[in-house]
């Protein structure tokens, strides 16, 4: 299905001050419950991703995991889960970084990625980019290549997505909202 800016952006809603004073927060639940908003979205990446060398998909908990596990299923790709700590069994390495409205970490299984991986890495949104900068830095650690970083949403005047091209790291995001 044609991916159409205006129908994908009408979808999501922005909460004021939530979860705390000051933050706009762009609410995507309803592309989830919008059977015809899900496949816009979904199709848009399928149609980027399909004839690349991409050969696994990275997401991050947990507004991530739900379209990138539709794309790794639609592309026939590995799907690698970068979750909040304390969330995967055996041995994991963490990361911890700081995002919008708070601090957190992140972590990977160990092997979950291997030297020469080409990764793509997914996750809903990109504001401040310290979510992503830490999951790269898993998955580089591991000695995977990160191929390119897909958002459905950037925050530009955040500056994350210009600090990811700035380390040379390809962003592609389906929408904007300044
Ligand atoms: C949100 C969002 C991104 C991150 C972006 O995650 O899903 O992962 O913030 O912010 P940043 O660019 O400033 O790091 P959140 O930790 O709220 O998790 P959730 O997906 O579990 O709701
Ligand atoms: N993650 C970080 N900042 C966010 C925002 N403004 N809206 C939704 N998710 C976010």
């Amino acid at each position: 299905m044609l991916y159409d800016d205006f129908y994908v952006k009408s979808l999501i809603q922005t909460v004021e001050d939530w979860p705390k004073q000051g933050i706009s927060f762009r609410d995507i639940t309803p592309i989830f419950s919008d059977p015809k908003g899900m496949r816009m979205v979904v199709d848009a990446y399928v149609h980027r991703y399909i004839s690349t060398d991409i050969t696994h998909i990275a997401c991050i908990d947990a507004r991530g995991f739900l379209i990138a596990a539709v794309l790794a299923y639609e592309l026939q790709k590995p799907l690698i889960l970068v979750r909040k700590k304390g969330k995967l069994p055996g041995k994991t390495i963490s990361q911890k970084y700081a995002l919008e409205y708070g601090e957190a970490e992140l972590e990977i299984q160990e092997g979950a990625v291997n030297t020469g991986d080409n990764v793509l890495l997914f996750d809903d949104l990109i504001a401040t980019g310290g979510t992503l900068f830490a999951a790269i830095e898993l998955l580089t650690k591991q000695g995977a290549n990160i191929k390119e970083v897909a958002a459905i949403i950037d925050l530009p005047d955040l500056g994350g997505s210009q600090k990811l091209r700035d380390s040379d790291i390809p962003v592609f995001s389906l929408c904007a909202f300044n």
